[in-house]
């Protein structure tokens, strides 16, 4: 028998599922399959708590009326997207970028601009700003840029912040961390700050990839645009490319996601190394 006193947790139903997943696939590129509906329910049940919303017709009339459009679709979108991320994730990129790519760009060039297209919560941008800071001591008057971008305003914001548990910078050696991060004053909080050097060139910005880049330079040497694609379909992830391509300076290189790969599209780009690509235009 039922308790009275129960609170019953809300509940997405099959056409409700359908509906938000078909406006996150088409806006967003992200796809829903039905596997994804529990996750897709707990992480919006917060949003109801948030909104003091009792179910989810509630919800999604609010979230699709004009005051939800502009109050609650930001954090939806926040909540949709998947942000896992790590410092030097996928270490043969950075290993390729300092060990290849630099010495011989270097060689005619003295600023490079990279763009890390899904930024998320930006262990990627620092982890790019250390290495280039590194390159830099041995080349001086070599400098960078980075534009890290994300659909979700709510990871760069911590992104800005630069603030990481001590645990996710263990991978970084030693030496590297007592130069670039700061340790809290407080010895029980257990968390480091990048440092401000760390964090000069950078810019943020809120991002989707499935809209227009109009407000995006076109002269990048690198695009970084890692495991975000796995969340896209084929036609999404060929449209995404080849928006990406347009930005590159001829001769620029796109670095994809270790499960991420550009078989069955068709892009002007050419693999130089397991996920690696250079535009050929
Ligand atoms: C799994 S994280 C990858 C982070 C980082 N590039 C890495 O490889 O560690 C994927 C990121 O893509 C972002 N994302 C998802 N859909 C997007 C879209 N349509 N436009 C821009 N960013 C998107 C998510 O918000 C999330 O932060």
């Amino acid at each position: 028998m039922a308790n009275p006193n129960e609170v019953l947790t809300p509940k997405l139903t099959p056409a409700q599922f359908n509906r938000l997943g078909q406006y996150i696939h088409t806006n967003y590129g992200i796809q829903m399959p039905e596997s994804k509906k529990v996750l897709l329910e707990g992480r919006l049940q917060k949003r109801l708590k948030a909104n003091k919303l009792e179910n989810f017709t509630e919800y999604i009339e609010f979230l699709f009326s004009n005051e939800g459009k502009t109050r609650e679709l930001q954090h939806f979108i926040d909540a949709v997207s998947t942000n896992k991320t790590d410092f030097y994730r996928e270490p043969h990129h950075f290993k390729f970028l300092t060990e290849e790519y630099l010495p011989e760009f270097a060689r005619s060039n003295s600023r490079i601009k990279i763009w890390s297209a899904a930024a998320s919560s930006g262990e990627e941008i620092y982890t790019l700003a250390i290495e280039l800071r590194e390159f830099m001591e041995e080349h001086k008057g070599f400098s960078y840029e980075i534009l890290g971008t994300d659909i979700s305003a709510e990871i760069l914001q911590r992104a800005a912040k630069g603030i990481y548990e001590e645990k996710r910078v263990e991978i970084i050696p030693l030496h590297i961390k007592r130069k670039y991060l700061l340790k809290s004053k407080d010895r029980n909080n257990k968390t480091v700050k990048v440092s401000r050097i760390l964090q000069q060139n950078i810019r943020l910005k809120t991002l989707n990839l499935m809209g227009s880049l109009a407000g995006i330079p076109n002269d990048f040497d690198i695009i970084f645009c890692r495991n975000v694609l796995i969340y896209f379909n084929r036609k999404v992830q060929e449209k995404v490319i080849n928006a990406l391509c347009t930005k590159l300076k001829p001769g620029g290189f796109i670095f994809l996601g270790h499960s991420e790969s550009i078989t069955g599209i068709t892009a002007p780009l050419k693999q130089i190394a397991p996920t690696i690509y250079k535009y050929t235009s």
